[in-house]
């Protein structure tokens, strides 16, 4: 499985946001890493579960800045950052019930990894503008 890159491609203008897609895309990263060295079932729990609360927390600072800046299509994109969740978990299920299988390694990178680079480069860039045209900046902390 090939490391996901952040490059500028993948920037939506926002330093905050910025920062947190490149945290969340190495703990995506860590995760496929644990799973082509095969790294033990432990190890792989603790990278899912670092990419579940890392994605949790990323998620709701993007709504709760969207919420606060009055953000029109705020419901919509909060709908694909639940549905991301709902399919992350199902992911965490399936290696709890079959262990690390080639079709979890695959998910991974089908499911997570595609959604959301076209997430941040199609949604989250759409934010990004949105907070430019209004002048609004973002503190870095969050
Ligand atoms: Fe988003």
């Amino acid at each position: 499985m090939k490391e996901i890159e952040w490059t500028d491609d993948l920037s939506v203008g926002v330093g905050l946001i910025d920062e947190q897609h490149k945290m969340l895309i190495k703990r995506l990263n860590d995760l496929k890493l644990s799973l082509t060295e095969q790294q033990g079932p432990a190890q792989i729990a603790s990278t899912m579960n670092f990419l579940v609360e890392y994605t949790d927390f990323h998620f709701s600072t993007e709504e709760k800045h969207m919420e606060a800046n009055e953000y029109p299509t705020f419901e919509a994109h909060k709908k694909m950052h639940d549905g991301f969740k709902q399919t992350l978990s199902g992911l965490e299920e399936d290696f709890e019930e079959e262990g690390a299988t080639q079709g979890l390694a695959d998910s991974i990178d089908t499911l997570l990894v595609n959604w959301l680079i076209n997430h941040i480069q199609k949604v989250d860039v759409e934010f990004g503008k949105f907070l430019m045209s209004k002048g609004i900046e973002l503190p870095e902390e969050g």
